[in-house]
Formats: structure tokens, C-alpha cells, sequence
């Protein structure tokens, strides 16, 4: 389907940031936001670029109280020819749908997703900043808009994309990687068998915080999430995938469970893993195994990855209190050769040899 949708400029532009070097991760916003909406027996209807603005929400509305929403989370990136690209929309797109399904909202089908990130993006693509590490995030949400106290689906929704120009998640201008101290969680769970763990779900989050807040207590920046039932297998750290390298054997946990989200920048790693030759499992994987390689020095590497982080090498895990450091507590080899090779890809410094760029009919000058 050709989407054309009509556009009304803003006529207030907010003030731009001043330095990229001090973006930060999602401090701003553009001037222009997408909106659609949905209503049951019309379908997806009215696709339209605003000005940014707050949206105007009924306090009976559902979503405040069933929380019945999805959300994405991708980003567009500059290309050494001044062109945008996305990166695997597919993959995102793949979620969108499985998100929608498990939380009865209405599909977004990959063609409209795209359809409505270009939008907006050909409309603020003067706000994509151009230094090494950093991108434009692109936020997609769904979310049910109907004034109903009935824990049932909505019959209405709002479908909204907004951009936010991003620096990189280290701090450093130029995506310097840093060691992180991580938190094993073994009182609070993320997802059992059966949840919402697999979707892209708010609950999942504001579930998540108290463990994270407590990790600070530890000077740790987040929580390694074991699995609900034993509180034995790892699964995934904060808001990223994690993995493990002991004994020449990068393990990340398998999706099968459905607790675990499937995550691109994951998806990404194992292939260009496999295509270089490194021996990877997806496999479950105990803590007590980490921990006992952390001793006796076989924990080679351990790293997160997602959308926003790109890799994001852990240099430590800390367990009530005890610490167990991960190797000598520096970046691995394999985690900068992975930073280096998938930022490289979705900038466009580095050939796609994977096929995975998406690049889109819209420049920065
Ligand atoms: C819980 C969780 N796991 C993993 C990821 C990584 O997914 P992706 O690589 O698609 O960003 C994210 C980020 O969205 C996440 O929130």
C-alpha cells in the first residue's frame, strides 16, 4: 500500500541541542511527532505528522489503568553519503507483531511501521546528528484509548512515533566502550513462563525497577536477571541480552521459554559470531557456572547488547555483596570486534556483508 500522509509543520521549533558531544540518550525530542488512530470496524485510519505536543488523555482512559500498550525501540543512523538507514525494520516489525498478539492490540504491519517512521524522519532529519556514536532513536507506541474501567481490550488506540537524537549510551562522544558492574538478582524475577516476558510491554519495565534500584546499592548499574522458577539460569541483564564467553564458548540463554526478549542487536551478535567462526550456543546457562569461571579464570568475557548500547562489556558481577570480576575487568577483544563491526554496519562505514542496512530516499545536508 502507498501511504501519503499529510504533514502540519510546527510552527514554534524548539531550541536545538547545543553540543552533540552531551546528548546524552533521549534528553530531547524533535519538533515532529506521527500519530494514527484505530477504531474498531474502521481499522488503522488517519495517519498524520504534528507538531510535538503533549497528548491529551482522558484520566478514565484504559491505558493508565490495564497498562494495555507496546512500545519499540530502533534507530536511524548517517551514512557516509549524507543518506539515513535503518536497521533490520524487519526484525522490529516481526515484534511489533508478536508484542500486538500477545497483549490484543491491533497490528501495525511492517509496511505502516516503516511508512510512518519515514514520515516523521523526512520531516526532522535536520535534527540527526553527525558525530561517531550517535544516532536518531526512533520510539513507535501503541497504546489502548478508551475511557473504560473493564479490564477488557480497547476498542480504540493511538499509534505514535516520535524521534529523539541520541549520543552514545557511554558518555563519550566517540562510543568509547566501559566496563560495567552488574547485579545478579535472585530475589525479583522479570518474566515467568507464560508472561509477557517475549513482548515489548511497559509492565515488564516498571516490574523491573525496584530490582534496578536496588542494585545501586551495590554500585552496580543494573541486574542480571536469573530465570523465575529456580533462580539458577541467567537470561538477560537491564534492558539488554546477555552473554557470556567461558572457555572459547560465547552462551547467551535460548528464547524458547518465551521470558526472554528477542532482540535484534542478539540476533545480530550470534550471526556475526557464527560467520567468524566462534564456537556459540544458545543454550540454558547456570550462575553457578559463570560465577565458578569467574574464579578459576575461564570467564573470558561478558556483555550486553541491545538497540541503545550497542555491546555493553560487563567487568564485573556482584552477588550479595561479593564481587566476582570478569577477567582482569577490561573491554574483551570480542566485544570491541562486535561494537566496532555492528556500529560500523548500521553507519555505513563498515560493508554490509550481512545485507541487514535498510537505507531510506532521505538526506542530511
Ligand atoms: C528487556 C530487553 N532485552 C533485550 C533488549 C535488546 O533488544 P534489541 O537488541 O532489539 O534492542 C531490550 C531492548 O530493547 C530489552 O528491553
Amino acid at each position: 500500500m502507498q501511504y501519503n500522509f499529510p504533514v502540519t509543520r510546527t510552527t514554534h521549533p524548539k531550541p536545538r541541542y547545543e553540543d552533540e558531544s552531551s546528548l546524552g540518550f533521549c534528553h530531547y525530542f524533535t519538533d515532529h511527532m506521527f500519530i494514527m488512530d484505530y477504531d474498531e470496524g474502521q481499522g488503522w485510519h488517519d495517519g498524520r505528522v504534528v507538531p510535538y505536543e503533549p497528548l491529551r488523555i482522558d484520566p478514565a482512559s484504559c491505558v493508565l489503568h490495564y497498562a494495555q500498550m507496546m512500545f519499540e525501540g530502533m534507530k536511524a543512523y548517517l551514512r557516509p553519503d549524507g543518506r539515513l538507514q535503518l536497521f533490520r525494520p524487519d526484525m522490529n516489525a516481526k515484534r511489533v507483531a508478536n508484542t500486538c498478539e500477545r497483549m490484543v492490540i491491533p497490528v501495525v504491519s511492517e509496511e505502516l511501521l516503516i511508512a510512518g517512521i519515514k514520515a516523521v524522519l523526512a520531516e526532522d532529519a535536520d535534527w540527526m546528528p553527525k558525530s561517531a556514536g550517535t544516532s536518531m532513536y526512533i520510539r513507535p507506541f501503541i497504546f489502548g484509548n478508551e475511557i473504560s474501567f473493564s479490564a477488557l481490550p480497547a476498542k480504540h488506540y493511538t499509534f505514535v512515533i516520535i524521534l529523539a537524537p541520541c549520543g552514545s549510551y557511554y558518555g563519550g562522544a566517540s562510543g568509547t566502550l566501559q566496563t560495567s558492574r552488574i547485579y545478579v538478582q535472585d530475589k525479583y524475577i522479570r518474566s515467568a513462563r507464560g508472561g509477557t516476558g517475549y513482548a515489548k510491554v511497559g509492565g515488564n519495565y516498571g516490574g523491573a525497577m525496584r530490582a534496578s534500584e536496588d542494585a545501586k546499592k551495590y554500585n552496580c548499574k543494573d541486574v542480571l536477571w536469573l530465570d523465575a522458577q529456580e533462580h539458577k539460569y541467567v537470561e538477560e541483564v537491564g534492558t539488554c541480552n546477555a552473554f557470556f564467553r567461558i572457555n572459547d564458548e560465547v552462551i547467551t540463554a535460548p528464547l524458547d521459554g518465551g521470558t526472554i526478549l528477542p532482540g535484534v542487536t542478539r540476533d545480530s551478535v550470534l550471526d556475526l559470531l557464527r560467520h567468524w567462526g566462534e564456537k556459540v550456543s544458545e543454550r540454558r546457562l547456570p550462575i553457578a557456572d559463570v560465577l565458578e569461571a569467574s574464579r578459576n579464570g575461564t570467564l573470558q568475557e561478558a556483555f550486553a547488547s541491545g538497540t541503545a548500547a550497542v555491546i555493553s562489556p560487563i567487568g564485573c558481577l556482584n552477588v550479595k555483596g561479593e564481587d566476582f570480576p570478569v577477567a582482569d575487568g577490561e573491554v574483551g577483544e570480542l566485544s570491541k570486534k562486535l561494537y566496532k563491526t555492528l556500529y560500523g554496519i548500521q553507519t555505513g562505514a563498515v560493508e554490509d556483508f550481512m545485507g541487514w542496512t535498510y537505507p531510506l530516499d532521505i538526506c542530511v545536508k
